[in-house]
């Protein structure tokens, strides 16, 4: 039986009720949402309304509207940075940011229209909030902090960074990818204008789906001008949310299943919080007592998301993860598209493993992935 440890990625199994949820919006909903009138089309609305208040829940973002569906997670940073910026401004990051905020900010830095700065967290590998306040300017239009490293799981300290962005009224982004779905969010108390999340991680759902909470307030240029089904007459693109920024027909089959998994992780949160963070725990301390596994991942229980990162002796760590794939053991080696985060650690040449429960891991599971780090050793 596979040992599926690579929930970071992409979460597995998908619980039954998303895959029914897939298979009915292309049975009995298949049309297209908020265009035409007929009883398919009018269900089809029906489940992407659904599966935003859902959302809009879980985020803690009060009104629906305000949760634009997009195509992953990375699609919301892309919205989120290129909406948000002009020429003169400047950015100020971390250095655990994913590819996806990082490519997006050094496109703009490299054609000259923006200036970047960016943060290091401390030798605990948590970003001190003083540090980003540091790295303000006049010119600083935008602050990026991910909710939790997708390298080490480190639980970053957002709603403080907040607070300095609140301060110096600055926008501030989270890309909440490692967050929404396993942990409590609350954008109001975390004082984001702006909240990425991917729906295929935590929420449960199918690939290709996520979205951006946009605070009451925040306008963004739009990365995609089309149709919406709505104001046809006008040559403009709308400024009404979500339409606005949903231009083309959504992925319905995903957002029905996105809408099913919001379901099943608000229905169970608190049970899969602690089930994880004990299965975590678990993996940590028995990798720990390894000699010869060095750990990169936060030693505090509270500190991470359900990933623990860490190398076998010297072995690079895609050798390693071949290792354990040829026990049918699925984790990610390498990268982790966060380069920086890996010049941070000082794994950048060999990178790191990566473990990430879900859901449906287990004690037993964390066992027998303990053996076959064992072995490899
Ligand atoms: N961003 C995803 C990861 O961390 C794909 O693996």
């Amino acid at each position: 039986m596979q040992i599926y440890f690579d929930n970071a990625a992409t979460s597995h199994p998908k619980p039954y009720c998303v895959v029914q949820a897939v298979k009915r919006a292309l049975t009995e909903a298949n049309a297209n949402p908020g265009r035409s009138g007929h009883r398919a089309a009018i269900e089809a609305g029906r489940i992407v309304l659904d599966c935003r208040e859902r959302l809009a829940t879980l985020l803690g973002a009060g009104d629906a509207m305000r949760v634009v569906h997009c195509f992953n997670c990375t699609d919301a940073l892309n919205l989120a940075i290129k909406g948000s910026l002009h020429v003169g401004d400047h950015v100020v990051a971390t250095c655990l940011e994913h590819n996806s905020v990082l490519r997006v900010l050094y496109a703009l830095a490299q054609r000259g229209r923006i200036t970047l700065t960016l943060v290091s967290p401390g030798p605990d590998g948590f970003v001190d909030p003083e540090d980003v306040r540091s790295a303000l300017t006049p010119a600083t239009a935008l602050i990026v902090c991910t909710h939790a490293s997708n390298v080490t799981g480190a639980i970053q300290p957002v709603a403080a960074i907040g607070q300095v962005a609140k301060a110096a009224g600055v926008r501030y982004l989270i890309d909440g990818a490692q967050a929404l779905g396993g942990m409590p969010v609350d954008v109001k108390a975390l004082g984001c204008d702006l909240y990425a999340f991917p729906g295929h991680k935590s929420l449960l759902g199918p690939q290709g789906t996520g979205g951006l909470y946009i605070a009451p307030g925040i306008r963004l240029n739009p990365l995609r001008e089309g149709g919406t089904g709505t104001d046809s007459h006008s040559l403009l693109q709308p400024e009404t949310l979500p339409e606005r920024y949903e231009s083309g027909t959504v992925n319905l089959p995903g957002i029905a299943g996105l809408a099913a998994g919001c379901e099943y992780v608000a229905s169970r949160l608190s049970q899969i919080m602690m089930q994880e963070r004990e299965l975590t725990q678990a993996l940590y301390e028995g990798l720990n007592a390894m000699e010869g596994v060095t750990l990169y991942s936060p030693a505090q229980e509270a500190g991470r998301a359900g990933i623990v990162c860490f190398n076998v002796g010297d072995l690079p760590s895609a050798q390693a993860a071949d290792a354990l794939a040829r026990r049918d053991i699925a984790v990610r080696g390498g990268l982790h598209c966060a380069p920086e985060a890996h010049r941070f650690l000082g794994t950048l040449r060999r990178g790191a493993v990566r473990a990430s429960i879900g859901h449906a891991n287990t004690f037993e599971e964390v066992e027998r992935f303990l053996q076959a780090v064992r072995a490899l050793l």
